[in-house]
């Protein structure tokens, strides 16, 4: 894969490498190393994909330019975005990485993390009008504390209790899944959900083992579509 001649020559780009492969389920996401004509180097990252690039890039520039938490664009076309690289843990990674370290859901850490997310949930809910639909937590980063988006090209219309559902499903179901620090902390947002968004909780609940179970179809088929692959090999 090559860089567009536009963006190197904007950025005065004379070397580059990719140095790592994201891990995505949809697209392409990679990290790139780049050096400029006076040896000043740079990371950036590649989002490449076959369609909804020019609807994620609106909803990026948009945020950034309202002062969102969000990687600044650099460049785009039809099939890739090229953004700032934000050296951060994913909300995920620092989630497993509490439970590793066997924080009590209620320690401070756990509860600012927490607060904060759902403040950047809020102002993006207020803001923009939409729901991410796609809430998995590696779609969020964690850099001091703060929340960092950086996945929107499934945005949608839609009820925000689904997005909080979902995301509270999600704490349940990462591997190793139901571990009591993960039903805690599931609960834990979920409670602090309905609080802050004045939510009703039995419908949050409700929700939730909805989520659960199409989360898991979901798993499910993709398995199921592995395996038919492999044997039609
Ligand atoms: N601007 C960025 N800075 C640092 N890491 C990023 C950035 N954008 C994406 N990533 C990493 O790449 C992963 C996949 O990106 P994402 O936009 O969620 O792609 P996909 O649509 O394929 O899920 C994220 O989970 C995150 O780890
Ligand atoms: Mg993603």
């Amino acid at each position: 894969m090559c860089l567009p001649k536009q963006f190197v020559d904007s950025h005065q780009i004379v070397k580059y490498k990719f140095e790592k492969v994201f891990p995505s389920k949809k697209n392409k996401v990679m990290l790139v190393y780049t050096e400029d004509f006076l040896g000043k180097s740079n990371r950036f990252v590649l989002k490449y994909k076959n369609r909804g690039i020019q609807k994620e890039n609106n909803i990026l520039i948009k945020l950034y330019r309202n002062g969102f938490n969000v990687p600044k664009v650099y460049y785009h076309n039809d099939q890739m975005l090229l953004m700032e690289y934000l050296p951060a843990n994913t909300l995920l990674e620092t989630i497993l990485d509490f439970e590793r370290k066997s924080y009590k859901v209620d320690d401070e850490r756990v509860i600012k993390i927490t607060y904060n997310f759902l403040a950047w949930l809020d102002q993006f809910y207020n803001f923009t009008g939409l729901t991410l639909q796609d809430c998995n937590l590696r779609n969020f980063l964690v850099s001091n504390n703060d929340i960092y988006g950086v996945d929107f090209e499934d945005c949608a219309k839609g009820k925000r209790e689904e997005d909080l559902a979902r995301i509270s499903a999600f704490i349940l179901l990462y591997s190793p899944e139901y571990t009591d620090w993960k039903v805690k902390f599931s609960n834990l947002f979920l409670d602090t959900a309905t609080k802050e968004f004045n939510l009703d909780k039995d419908r949050l609940i409700f929700e939730r083992s909805k989520q659960v179970k199409a989360i898991k179809r979901r798993r499910m088929k993709k398995s199921k579509a592995i395996i038919n692959n492999e044997t039609q090999k």
